[in-house]
C-alpha cells in the first residue's frame, strides 16, 4: 500500500477566512496538535504578508520538530529570500511558490503573457533550490488553466527543482470526473513527473472540495492539501478529517495509507473552532455534534441490535468523547486528571491546578458534570492564560422595571492595576459591555452575538461567541459558564484581549 501526504494548511489558507485571526500562541497551540494529529507538512503561513505571520513561522519553525513546515510566497526572488528567513529553523523546511497559471487571471489580475509566467515560475523554483530541496509550486487556478499549459508549467517547474507539484482547484470549480482526467493529464503529459508527488488543494465553492479531492487520489495524487473543519477563503478548503476518513473507512476502495492518528481528529477540530470562533455545524460529517447520534426510532433499534447498521465508522476511532455522565461533586483531583488524559489534555502543574478549582466550582452550580462541560471548561481556562485584562466581578440588575444597569471589575494590565465602570444599557449584555468599554477604552463595534448551550438542561453551560471590529478587522471572543451575562462579558473581555495582543504584534 502507498501512503498519502497530508498537507494541513489550515493556519495559512484556513487563517484567510474572513474573521478567523489568530495570535501567534494561538498558531503555537494549533501547530503542536496539528504535530499530534501526525500531519506530513504544516503551513504555518505567508511570512511576507505581515510581521506577526513571520514571527508565527518563525516560532513554529523553532518547535514543531516532526512535520515539514512549510511557508507561501510569491513568484519573486527577494520574497522567496524572506520566507527563507521565516522557515530556514525548522528540521524540515518547505518552500511553497505559488503562481497563477489560468488566462482568466493572467489577463484580468495580472496582465503577464503565459510565457513571462513561466519563466517567473521556472526562475523563482532554481532560486529557492539555493536553499533547500524541498519545494512545492502550484500553478494556482489550474482547474480553469488550459491543461496543455499546465503540462508544460509542471515539466518546467520540476525541472528547475520542484519535488511537489500541486493541481489547485482555487475557485471550487472542478466537478469530480473533471478534475480526476486533469490528473491523469498531468501523469500522462508532464514527462519527469515521476521526480515529483503530485499533490491537489480544493476548495468548497460548490461543495466538492472533499469529492474533487478524493478522486485526485485516486486518479494518483499522492499530497491532499487541506484545512482542520474546512475552514478557509469564502466557502473553505477540503477538511482534511473528511479525507482521512474518507481513505481509511473506504481502504478497501483506496488501499492506502496515512500517518494520521484519528483518535486526534476531534480535539484537533475543537481546538480550531475554539480558538478561530467558527462553530462546528451540528451535521458536518466526522465532527459535528450529530454526527454519531442516530434520533429516528428504526435507527435506534437498529443501532441497539448492532452498531453496524447504521455506524460506519466508530466515533471513539476520531476521539468523540462519550457523553456520559462522569464527574460530580465529590470527585476528587486524581478523578478529574484521569478524566482529563481520556480526553487527551494534559495540563501542567499550574494549569490543572487552575482547571481543577473552575470544575469544583462548576460543580456547585451543576450536578453532572459531562465531558463536553469538561472540554468547554478547559477551552475557559485556556482563554484566560496570559490575559491583558482579566474579569473580576460582573454584577447586573435587569427585568421589566427600569434600564438593565452594570457594574464591572476588571484587573488591567500585568494584573496590578483595578479598574471598575458601572453603566447602564437597552438590555444586560449591554450594559455589561458599556461597563467594559469605560474600563477598557479600546474603539470597536460589536458585528455578532451569539449563545449556544454546551448540553441539555437548565443548568447547562452556555456558550457565547462574539466578534468584534476595530480598524477593519475582526476580532472573535468566547466565554463559557453557567450564567450566560457572565459569559457574555467574558466573550468580550477574550475579543478585547485578542485585539490589544494583535495591535500589540503588529507594532513589533
Ligand atoms: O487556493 C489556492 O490556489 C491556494 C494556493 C496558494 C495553493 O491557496
Ligand atoms: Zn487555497
Amino acid at each position: 500500500m502507498d501512503k498519502v501526504i497530508f498537507f494541513d494548511t489550515t493556519l495559512r489558507d484556513g487563517e484567510q477566512a474572513a474573521g478567523g485571526t489568530l495570535n501567534i500562541q494561538e498558531k503555537l497551540e494549533i501547530a503542536h496538535q496539528l504535530e499530534k494529529l501526525g500531519v506530513d507538512v504544516i503551513e504555518a503561513g505567508f511570512p511576507v504578508t505581515s510581521p506577526g505571520d513571520f514571527e508565527a513561522v518563525r516560532l513554529i519553525a523553532r518547535d514543531i520538530r516532526q512535520p515539514s513546515i512549510c511557508v507561501l510566497t510569491h513568484a519573486n526572488l527577494k520574497a522567496v529570500d524572506d520566507s527563507w528567513d521565516a522557515v530556514k529553523g525548522a528540521a524540515n523546511p518547505r518552500i511553497h511558490i505559488v503562481l497563477s497559471s489560468s488566462d482568466i487571471h493572467l489577463f484580468y489580475q495580472l496582465r503577464k503573457s503565459r510565457d513571462e509566467i513561466m519563466e517567473m515560475s521556472r526562475s523563482t523554483v532554481a532560486h529557492a533550490r539555493k536553499y533547500t530541496d524541498n519545494i512545492e509550486f502550484s500553478a494556482m487556478d489550474a482547474s480553469r488553466t488550459a491543461p496543455e499549459f499546465i503540462y508544460q508549467l509542471l515539466k518546467a517547474v520540476i525541472d528547475a527543482g520542484a519535488t511537489t507539484v500541486n493541481v489547485p482547484d482555487t475557485v471550487g470549480y472542478a466537478m469530480p470526473p473533471q478534475f480526476g482526467d486533469l490528473i491523469d493529464g498531468v501523469f500522462k503529459n508532464v514527462p519527469n513527473i515521476d521526480r515529483a508527488v503530485v499533490s491537489v488543494h480544493c476548495h468548497n465553492d460548490l461543495g466538492l472540495a472533499v469529492a474533487n479531492t478524493l478522486e485526485a487520489v485516486k486518479r494518483g495524487a499522492r499530497q491532499v492539501e487541506g484545512t482542520i473543519n474546512g475552514i478557509g477563503e469564502r466557502a473553505g478548503n477540503a477538511a482534511l478529517e473528511e479525507i482521512v476518513m474518507g481513505i481509511k473507512t473506504r481502504s478497501d476502495y483506496f488501499n492506502l495509507t496515512t500517518t494520521i492518528d484519528t483518535t486526534q481528529i476531534y480535539r484537533t477540530s475543537r481546538l480550531v473552532s475554539d480558538l478561530t470562533g467558527f462553530p462546528v455545524q451540528l451535521n458536518k460529517a466526522i465532527v459535528g455534534g450529530n454526527a454519531f447520534r442516530h434520533s429516528s426510532g428504526l435507527h435506534v433499534d437498529g443501532m441497539i441490535k448492532n452498531a453496524v447498521n447504521y455506524e460506519i465508522m466508530d466515533p471513539k476511532s476520531v476521539g468523540v468523547p462519550s457523553s456520559s455522565l462522569v464527574l460530580g461533586k465529590t470527585s476528587g483531583r486524581h478523578a478529574f486528571k484521569e478524566r482529563l488524559a481520556e480526553l487527551g489534555y494534559s495540563l501542567n502543574d499550574e494549569n490543572l491546578a487552575r482547571a481543577f478549582a473552575a470544575f469544583k466550582e462548576l460543580a456547585d452550580k451543576k450536578k453532572d458534570i459531562t465531558d463536553r462541560d469538561i472540554e468547554s471548561l478547559v477551552a475557559e481556562e485556556r482563554r484566560t492564560i496570559s490575559e491583558e485584562y482579566h474579569l473580576d466581578r460582573v454584577q447586573v440588575t435587569c427585568g421589566d422595571q427600569g434600564l438593565p444597569m452594570a457594574g464591572v471589575r476588571l484587573t488591567g494590565p500585568g494584573g496590578k492595576t483595578i479598574i471598575e465602570g458601572a453603566a447602564l444599557g437597552a438590555g444586560p449584555v449591554d450594559a455589561v459591555y458599556k461597563a467594559i468599554n469605560l474600563c477598557v477604552k479600546v474603539p470597536n463595534s460589536l458585528s455578532e452575538y451569539s449563545v449556544k448551550s454546551v448540553t441539555q438542561g437548565l443548568d447547562a453551560i452556555g456558550e457565547v461567541l462574539i466578534r468584534i471590529e476595530s480598524d477593519g478587522v475582526i476580532y472573535t471572543g468566547r466565554g463559557a459558564g453557567t450564567d450566560i451575562i457572565v459569559s457574555s462579558a467574558k466573550a468580550y473581555i477574550n475579543a478585547l484581549n485578542r485585539l490589544l495582543t494583535a495591535k500589540k504584534q503588529k507594532a513589533v
